[in-house]
């Protein structure tokens, strides 16, 4: 096989801002290294949301990226107040990157508070790319109130923490951590803290402990070295993540994998940093780490440690970008960066891809189910209704049009209870929760249900209504603060 059949072809989007400037950079180094990638250059970002592409991607481009399998992208803008969503959320969600990497290591040449005080980070957090707040699932239920639904799914974390572990297995990693907040959202951190300690129980060798994501924030900063692979649900390890990119030096050292069955994107964690763009003063050395995740994702591991070994050779020389290094000590430009990296170069890679030929496409969507209670009995039914009224007059107008077998056993206000007891101190907003559970064993149905919101609405504006559901016995929702 000669060597250009050898290439693996990968999609590559060069972004916006300093997004082409950065890329550029890191495929010239990329080159001179020889590394065994050939790029399939597609379109997305602001320019393609400019010419009326809602989704920010052209045809063209997704399915290139759908029939390569790896993207390897530059940051890109989302234009403000458009409506439309973010290209870059947009991409982890539709193509099911479900875990997303990030590498936060202390680097010689790269002063932090850590660093100066011999304090050496080197850890991973994986986060949740898909579920949680960022399905995006937002209703004003009044002109007042505001609700965002937050997904954890069983699957959704099982495939999140099945990938930690085996990272970590595969990276002789010793201790994963899950972050979460399972103390107060007992059903949706909940579930996510019991789909870790179930898959735990396969990796026998690698240390699983939680920590509550609020004391993970402050140990973080106090003690980071304590920590090795850390995993989190979508928006705290968002948050999370950025912290340890403080940690390490800022988002200039902070690059990002987001990993899929089919399909993976790396890129950088940082923006378009549109105030510096077209200066030639960015630091590339995110996105080129993130290249290094790739290289390594495809096999190309002797490639990877060529390449960051001239890194780090080039960062403990001192030679630095403006963001970062000695203060007073000259910096380079993004190209004279790049030169540096590749003068440094010593040890060429030799592996070969692990995969060259063309992806088969799934013919159907993967729809994913891990269990099936035997017992499933709707109990009731939690009516979220617009009133300003007192709580008591609320409930008195309710229960006239309950039936026989039907009682209100609790009402709540922003989950607090105000009824049947309640305190007067508590600040009511025009929205509350009424929950009708039927007394019969064999629980209600849901045409009984609608049957009755029907009824109600008469009375009341109906916001929305929720299902009470037990699996197997076991009540599937939570109780109100006070109840
Ligand atoms: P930003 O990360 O672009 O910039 C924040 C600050 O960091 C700026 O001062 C910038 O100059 C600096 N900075 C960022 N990357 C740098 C680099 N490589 N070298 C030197 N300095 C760097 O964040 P901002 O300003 O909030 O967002 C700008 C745009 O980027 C927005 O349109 C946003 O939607 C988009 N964005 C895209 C992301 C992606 O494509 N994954 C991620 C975050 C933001």
């Amino acid at each position: 096989m000669d060597v250009y059949h050898m290439k693996r072809k990968i999609a590559v989007a060069k972004g916006d801002g300093i997004g082409p400037e950065i890329m550029d950079a890191v495929l010239r180094i990329f080159d001179a290294a020889g590394v065994p990638l050939e790029y399939q250059f597609v379109e997305m970002g602001k320019s393609i949301f400019d010419l009326g592409h809602s989704t920010g991607m052209t045809s063209a481009a997704r399915e290139a990226v759908e029939d390569l399998g790896i993207l390897f992208k530059g940051p890109m803008e989302t234009p403000k107040g458009s409506g439309v969503k973010s290209i870059n959320v947009t991409a982890r969600k539709v193509w099911n990157t479900y875990a997303n990497k990030r590498v936060f290591r202390s680097l010689e040449g790269v002063n932090t508070v850590y660093s100066q005080a011999g304090i050496p980070i080197d850890m991973i957090i994986v986060r949740e790319n898909i579920e949680d707040t960022y399905g995006g699932i937002e209703h004003m239920l009044t002109p007042d109130v505001a609700l965002c639904r937050r997904f954890i799914t069983r699957p959704g974390s099982l495939q999140v923490h099945r990938y930690a572990f085996e990272m970590a297995r595969r990276n002789g990693r010793k201790k994963v951590t899950c972050g979460h907040k399972a103390n107060i959202m007992k059903m949706t951190d909940g579930l996510f803290l019991e789909t870790f300690y179930e898959v735990a129980k396969d990796y026998p060798e690698i240390v699983a402990n939680d920590v509550i994501v609020d004391d993970l924030a402050m140990k973080l900063v106090v003690r980071p070295h304590e920590f090795d692979v850390v995993v989190l649900p979508n928006l705290q390890g968002d948050i999370i993540s950025d912290l340890c990119a403080g940690l390490v030096g800022g988002l200039g050292f902070a690059p990002s994998a987001n990993v899929g069955d089919n399909i993976s994107i790396f890129e950088a964690v940082h923006g378009t940093a549109p105030d510096i763009m077209g200066q030639k003063l960015a630091n590339p050395t995110a996105l080129y780490m993130s290249g290094l995740m790739m290289l390594r994702h495809l096999g190309l591991k002797s490639y990877a440690d060529d390449l960051e070994e001239a890194l780090f050779k080039t960062l403990s020389d001192g030679i630095h970008t403006r963001d970062f290094g000695a203060k007073g000590s000259f910096a380079r430009n993004t190209d004279e960066f790049a030169d540096a990296i590749i003068a440094r170069l010593s040890h060429p890679g030799h592996d070969t891809p692990a995969a060259v030929a063309p992806r088969p496409r799934p013919a159907q969507n993967k729809v994913m189910e891990e269990r099936r209670p035997t017992q499933m009995v709707i109990v009731g039914a939690d009516f979220f209704l617009e009133s300003n009224q007192q709580p008591s007059e609320i409930a008195d107008r309710f229960i006239a049009q309950l039936e026989t077998g039907m009682q209100l056993v609790t009402m709540s206000n922003r989950g607090t209870q105000v009824w049947p007891v309640g305190s007067i101190y508590t600040e009511c907003i025009n929205q509350f929760r009424l929950r009708l559970e039927w007394s019969d064993p064999e629980g209600t149905t849901q045409q009984e249900i609608l049957r009755m919101a029907g009824k109600i609405a008469g009375q009341f504006k109906i916001c929305s209504v929720e299902w009470l559901m037990a699996y197997d016995g076991k009540k599937a929702y939570s109780l109100a603060q006070g109840q």
